[in-house]
Protein backbone atom coordinates (compact mmCIF):
# COMPACT_ATOMS: atom_id res chain seq x y z
CA UNK A 1 0.00 0.00 0.00
CA UNK A 2 1.10 3.42 -0.74
CA UNK A 3 1.09 6.63 1.42
CA UNK A 4 -1.67 7.67 0.07
CA UNK A 5 -3.89 4.81 0.28
CA UNK A 6 -2.87 4.59 3.89
CA UNK A 7 -4.08 8.55 4.40
CA UNK A 8 -7.20 7.42 2.70
CA UNK A 9 -7.63 4.49 5.08
CA UNK A 10 -6.99 6.35 8.60
CA UNK A 11 -9.22 9.78 7.59
CA UNK A 12 -12.65 7.24 7.02
CA UNK A 13 -14.52 6.23 9.58
CA UNK A 14 -16.87 4.16 7.92
CA UNK A 15 -15.79 1.07 6.07
CA UNK A 16 -18.91 1.61 3.46
CA UNK A 17 -17.73 5.30 2.62
CA UNK A 18 -14.18 3.93 1.47
CA UNK A 19 -13.95 4.14 -2.55
CA UNK A 20 -14.93 0.56 -4.16
CA UNK A 21 -11.40 -0.22 -5.70
CA UNK A 22 -10.12 -0.21 -2.00
CA UNK A 23 -12.58 -2.59 -0.81
CA UNK A 24 -11.82 -5.08 -3.58
CA UNK A 25 -8.20 -4.49 -2.46
CA UNK A 26 -9.03 -5.55 0.58
CA UNK A 27 -10.62 -8.45 -0.46
CA UNK A 28 -8.31 -9.13 -2.73
CA UNK A 29 -5.63 -9.72 0.05
CA UNK A 30 -8.00 -11.57 2.37
CA UNK A 31 -8.15 -13.97 -0.32
CA UNK A 32 -4.80 -14.00 -1.77
CA UNK A 33 -4.02 -14.82 2.33
CA UNK A 34 -6.13 -17.72 2.05
CA UNK A 35 -4.95 -18.86 -1.23
CA UNK A 36 -1.34 -18.66 0.30
CA UNK A 37 -2.57 -20.78 3.17
CA UNK A 38 -3.91 -23.81 0.81
CA UNK A 39 -0.60 -23.18 -1.91
CA UNK A 40 1.56 -23.37 1.28
CA UNK A 41 -0.35 -26.46 2.76
CA UNK A 42 0.07 -28.24 -0.76
CA UNK A 43 4.01 -27.29 -1.05
CA UNK A 44 3.99 -29.32 2.20
CA UNK A 45 2.59 -31.82 1.60
CA UNK A 46 4.57 -32.33 -1.82
CA UNK A 47 7.64 -32.26 0.33
CA UNK A 48 6.88 -35.30 2.13
CA UNK A 49 6.85 -37.20 -1.16
CA UNK A 50 9.34 -35.98 -2.48
CA UNK A 51 11.72 -36.50 0.27
CA UNK A 52 10.07 -40.46 0.46
CA UNK A 53 11.41 -40.84 -3.54
CA UNK A 54 14.77 -39.56 -2.54
CA UNK A 55 14.97 -42.01 0.57
CA UNK A 56 13.89 -44.90 -1.07
CA UNK A 57 15.39 -43.93 -4.13
CA UNK A 58 18.74 -43.96 -1.72
CA UNK A 59 17.44 -47.78 -0.51
CA UNK A 60 17.24 -48.93 -3.99
CA UNK A 61 21.00 -47.23 -4.93
CA UNK A 62 22.46 -49.44 -1.35
CA UNK A 63 21.20 -52.25 -2.82
CA UNK A 64 22.28 -51.79 -6.09
CA UNK A 65 25.81 -50.97 -4.61
CA UNK A 66 25.65 -54.02 -2.04
CA UNK A 67 25.38 -56.50 -4.94
CA UNK A 68 27.70 -55.19 -7.26
CA UNK A 69 30.60 -55.55 -4.56
CA UNK A 70 29.34 -58.81 -3.64
CA UNK A 71 28.27 -60.13 -7.13
CA UNK A 72 30.16 -58.05 -9.67
CA UNK A 73 27.23 -57.09 -11.42
CA UNK A 74 23.94 -54.68 -11.26
CA UNK A 75 20.79 -55.63 -10.66
CA UNK A 76 19.57 -52.20 -11.49
CA UNK A 77 19.65 -50.85 -14.92
CA UNK A 78 18.20 -47.29 -14.27
CA UNK A 79 15.80 -45.62 -11.47
CA UNK A 80 13.11 -43.09 -12.73
CA UNK A 81 10.95 -40.99 -10.42
CA UNK A 82 8.38 -38.71 -10.88
CA UNK A 83 6.20 -36.27 -8.82
CA UNK A 84 2.36 -36.45 -9.28
CA UNK A 85 1.61 -32.94 -10.92
CA UNK A 86 -1.03 -30.95 -9.25
CA UNK A 87 -3.20 -30.92 -12.29
CA UNK A 88 -2.90 -34.77 -12.38
CA UNK A 89 -3.77 -34.93 -8.49
CA UNK A 90 -6.57 -33.41 -9.06
CA UNK A 91 -7.84 -34.86 -11.87
CA UNK A 92 -7.25 -38.47 -10.20
CA UNK A 93 -8.95 -37.03 -7.10
CA UNK A 94 -12.35 -35.89 -9.14
CA UNK A 95 -12.06 -39.29 -11.29
CA UNK A 96 -12.53 -40.40 -7.47
CA UNK A 97 -14.74 -38.63 -6.57
CA UNK A 98 -13.39 -36.64 -3.81
CA UNK A 99 -13.05 -33.63 -2.42
CA UNK A 100 -9.92 -31.92 -2.67
CA UNK A 101 -8.63 -32.09 0.78
CA UNK A 102 -5.51 -32.93 1.81
CA UNK A 103 -6.53 -35.77 3.73
CA UNK A 104 -8.73 -37.41 1.29
CA UNK A 105 -5.02 -37.34 -0.89
CA UNK A 106 -3.03 -38.83 1.58
CA UNK A 107 -5.55 -41.35 2.39
CA UNK A 108 -6.27 -42.25 -1.06
CA UNK A 109 -3.44 -41.38 -3.91
CA UNK A 110 -0.73 -43.97 -3.44
CA UNK A 111 1.04 -42.98 -6.58
CA UNK A 112 1.94 -39.17 -6.01
CA UNK A 113 5.42 -40.29 -5.85
CA UNK A 114 6.34 -43.11 -7.86
CA UNK A 115 9.79 -44.37 -8.80
CA UNK A 116 10.62 -47.12 -11.50
CA UNK A 117 13.14 -49.73 -11.27
CA UNK A 118 14.25 -50.64 -14.03
CA UNK A 119 16.04 -54.41 -13.63
CA UNK A 120 18.56 -56.40 -16.19
CA UNK A 121 17.21 -59.81 -14.82
CA UNK A 122 13.04 -61.11 -13.86
CA UNK A 123 15.05 -62.65 -10.49
CA UNK A 124 16.82 -59.48 -10.14
CA UNK A 125 13.02 -57.95 -9.71
CA UNK A 126 11.86 -60.08 -6.79
CA UNK A 127 15.39 -60.04 -5.03
CA UNK A 128 15.53 -56.15 -5.28
CA UNK A 129 11.61 -55.91 -4.09
CA UNK A 130 12.11 -58.39 -1.23
CA UNK A 131 15.10 -56.66 0.25
CA UNK A 132 13.62 -53.42 0.09
CA UNK A 133 10.33 -54.68 1.93
CA UNK A 134 12.27 -56.17 4.53
CA UNK A 135 14.05 -53.44 5.82
CA UNK A 136 12.75 -52.15 9.05
CA UNK A 137 11.16 -49.01 8.17
CA UNK A 138 9.73 -50.09 5.38
CA UNK A 139 6.03 -50.77 5.49
CA UNK A 140 4.46 -52.75 2.86
CA UNK A 141 1.30 -51.43 1.83
CA UNK A 142 0.20 -53.35 -1.22
CA UNK A 143 2.02 -55.87 -3.94
CA UNK A 144 0.38 -56.27 -7.53
CA UNK A 145 2.69 -59.33 -9.15
CA UNK A 146 1.39 -58.46 -12.78
CA UNK A 147 4.46 -60.68 -13.74
CA UNK A 148 2.96 -63.67 -12.21
CA UNK A 149 -0.49 -62.25 -13.40
CA UNK A 150 -0.17 -60.07 -16.75
CA UNK A 151 -2.98 -57.94 -17.62
CA UNK A 152 -5.32 -58.90 -20.30
CA UNK A 153 -3.12 -56.75 -22.42
CA UNK A 154 0.54 -57.97 -21.79
CA UNK A 155 1.36 -55.62 -19.28
CA UNK A 156 3.89 -56.92 -17.03
CA UNK A 157 5.18 -55.39 -13.88
CA UNK A 158 5.91 -56.00 -10.33
CA UNK A 159 4.21 -53.03 -7.77
CA UNK A 160 4.63 -52.31 -4.78
CA UNK A 161 3.00 -49.71 -2.61
CA UNK A 162 5.28 -48.69 0.53
CA UNK A 163 5.41 -46.08 2.98
CA UNK A 164 7.84 -44.86 4.45
CA UNK A 165 9.11 -42.61 7.63
CA UNK A 166 10.19 -39.01 6.77
CA UNK A 167 12.26 -37.56 9.61
CA UNK A 168 10.96 -33.48 9.84
CA UNK A 169 13.31 -31.12 12.70
CA UNK A 170 9.87 -31.90 14.71
CA UNK A 171 7.73 -34.55 13.30
CA UNK A 172 8.44 -37.56 11.63
CA UNK A 173 5.39 -38.32 8.38
CA UNK A 174 4.79 -41.54 7.01
CA UNK A 175 4.76 -41.04 3.14
CA UNK A 176 3.30 -43.36 0.46
CA UNK A 177 5.23 -44.04 -2.57
CA UNK A 178 5.23 -46.12 -5.65
CA UNK A 179 7.31 -48.95 -6.54
CA UNK A 180 7.25 -50.09 -10.34
CA UNK A 181 9.85 -52.53 -10.99
CA UNK A 182 10.20 -54.10 -14.12
CA UNK A 183 13.10 -55.88 -16.85
CA UNK A 184 13.96 -53.52 -19.49
CA UNK A 185 12.09 -55.32 -22.00
CA UNK A 186 9.33 -55.10 -19.92
CA UNK A 187 9.61 -51.07 -19.63
CA UNK A 188 10.08 -51.19 -23.80
CA UNK A 189 6.86 -52.78 -23.89
CA UNK A 190 5.09 -50.74 -21.44
CA UNK A 191 6.55 -47.46 -23.41
CA UNK A 192 5.28 -48.05 -26.49
CA UNK A 193 1.48 -49.21 -24.93
CA UNK A 194 1.81 -46.29 -23.02
CA UNK A 195 2.15 -44.10 -26.13
CA UNK A 196 -0.65 -45.54 -28.18
CA UNK A 197 -2.82 -45.04 -25.70
CA UNK A 198 -2.78 -41.07 -26.35
CA UNK A 199 -2.05 -41.38 -30.15
CA UNK A 200 -6.24 -40.52 -30.81
CA UNK A 201 -6.00 -40.75 -34.58
CA UNK A 202 -5.14 -44.64 -34.78
CA UNK A 203 -7.97 -46.25 -36.09
CA UNK A 204 -6.75 -49.97 -35.84
CA UNK A 205 -6.51 -50.17 -32.41
CA UNK A 206 -7.57 -53.97 -31.95
CA UNK A 207 -4.86 -55.08 -34.60
CA UNK A 208 -2.27 -53.00 -32.90
CA UNK A 209 -3.34 -54.46 -29.18
CA UNK A 210 -2.92 -58.46 -30.52
CA UNK A 211 0.04 -57.45 -31.83
CA UNK A 212 1.61 -55.66 -28.37
CA UNK A 213 -0.09 -59.34 -27.01
CA UNK A 214 1.89 -61.06 -29.47
CA UNK A 215 5.58 -59.07 -28.30
CA UNK A 216 4.58 -59.32 -24.72
CA UNK A 217 4.85 -62.87 -25.07
CA UNK A 218 7.82 -63.09 -27.12
CA UNK A 219 9.40 -60.49 -24.57
CA UNK A 220 8.65 -63.03 -20.96
CA UNK A 221 10.33 -65.41 -23.73
CA UNK A 222 13.40 -63.28 -24.29
CA UNK A 223 13.28 -62.50 -20.38
CA UNK A 224 13.28 -66.25 -19.35
CA UNK A 225 15.65 -67.24 -21.66
CA UNK A 226 18.34 -64.61 -20.91
CA UNK A 227 17.39 -65.41 -17.07
CA UNK A 228 18.57 -68.94 -17.46
CA UNK A 229 21.65 -68.31 -19.38
CA UNK A 230 22.97 -65.51 -17.06
CA UNK A 231 22.27 -68.60 -14.18
CA UNK A 232 24.56 -71.22 -16.66
CA UNK A 233 26.95 -68.69 -16.50
CA UNK A 234 27.09 -68.16 -13.24
CA UNK A 235 27.09 -71.71 -12.33
CA UNK A 236 30.08 -72.51 -14.27
CA UNK A 237 32.16 -69.89 -12.90
CA UNK A 238 33.03 -72.64 -10.43
CA UNK A 239 35.17 -74.38 -13.02
CA UNK A 240 37.84 -71.24 -13.09
CA UNK A 241 41.77 -71.86 -11.58
CA UNK A 242 43.12 -70.54 -8.69
CA UNK A 243 44.88 -68.39 -10.71
CA UNK A 244 41.48 -67.05 -11.95
CA UNK A 245 40.14 -67.00 -9.18
CA UNK A 246 42.61 -64.32 -7.09
CA UNK A 247 43.12 -62.09 -10.17
CA UNK A 248 39.02 -62.18 -10.25
CA UNK A 249 38.90 -61.30 -6.51
CA UNK A 250 41.27 -58.38 -6.68
CA UNK A 251 40.06 -57.08 -9.87
CA UNK A 252 36.87 -56.63 -7.22
CA UNK A 253 39.12 -55.17 -4.31
CA UNK A 254 40.58 -52.31 -7.02
CA UNK A 255 36.84 -51.25 -8.22
CA UNK A 256 35.95 -47.88 -6.90
CA UNK A 257 32.64 -47.58 -4.19
CA UNK A 258 32.27 -44.29 -6.24
CA UNK A 259 30.39 -42.10 -3.84
P1 LIG B 1 -3.89 -46.15 -10.95
O1 LIG B 1 -3.83 -46.61 -12.38
O2 LIG B 1 -2.65 -45.37 -10.55
O3 LIG B 1 -5.14 -45.44 -10.61
O4 LIG B 1 -3.92 -47.38 -9.98
P2 LIG B 1 -4.37 -48.88 -10.17
O5 LIG B 1 -4.99 -49.31 -8.91
O6 LIG B 1 -5.11 -49.12 -11.44
O7 LIG B 1 -2.95 -49.51 -10.18
P3 LIG B 1 -2.13 -50.38 -11.19
O8 LIG B 1 -1.13 -51.02 -10.29
O9 LIG B 1 -2.92 -51.28 -12.04
O10 LIG B 1 -1.44 -49.31 -12.14
C1 LIG B 1 -0.63 -48.29 -11.65
C2 LIG B 1 0.34 -47.79 -12.72
O11 LIG B 1 0.95 -48.87 -13.42
C3 LIG B 1 -0.29 -46.98 -13.84
O12 LIG B 1 -0.44 -45.63 -13.46
C4 LIG B 1 0.75 -47.15 -14.95
O13 LIG B 1 1.90 -46.35 -14.71
C5 LIG B 1 1.16 -48.58 -14.78
N1 LIG B 1 0.31 -49.47 -15.59
C6 LIG B 1 -0.69 -50.25 -15.13
N2 LIG B 1 -1.28 -50.92 -16.14
C7 LIG B 1 -0.64 -50.55 -17.28
C8 LIG B 1 -0.79 -50.91 -18.65
O14 LIG B 1 -1.66 -51.68 -19.05
N3 LIG B 1 0.06 -50.33 -19.54
C9 LIG B 1 1.05 -49.46 -19.15
N4 LIG B 1 1.84 -48.94 -20.10
N5 LIG B 1 1.19 -49.10 -17.85
C10 LIG B 1 0.38 -49.63 -16.93
MG1 LIG C 1 -0.91 -44.24 -11.41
Amino acid sequence: MNNTTDNQLTNIDNLSELPQEILNHDALLKNAGKLLDTMLDFKELMLGYSCAIKEIRTKLEILDKEFEVINQRNPISSIHTRLKSQTSIMEKMARKGLDYTRENIENNLNDIAGLRVICSYVDDIYRIADALTNQDDIELIARKDYIENPKPNGYRSLHLIVSIPIFFAEHTKKVRAEVQIRTIAMDFWASLEHEIKYKKHITNTEEIAERLKKCSEVIAYTDNMMQSIRAEIDNTAGEQTEEEIIFEKLKRYDKSLGE
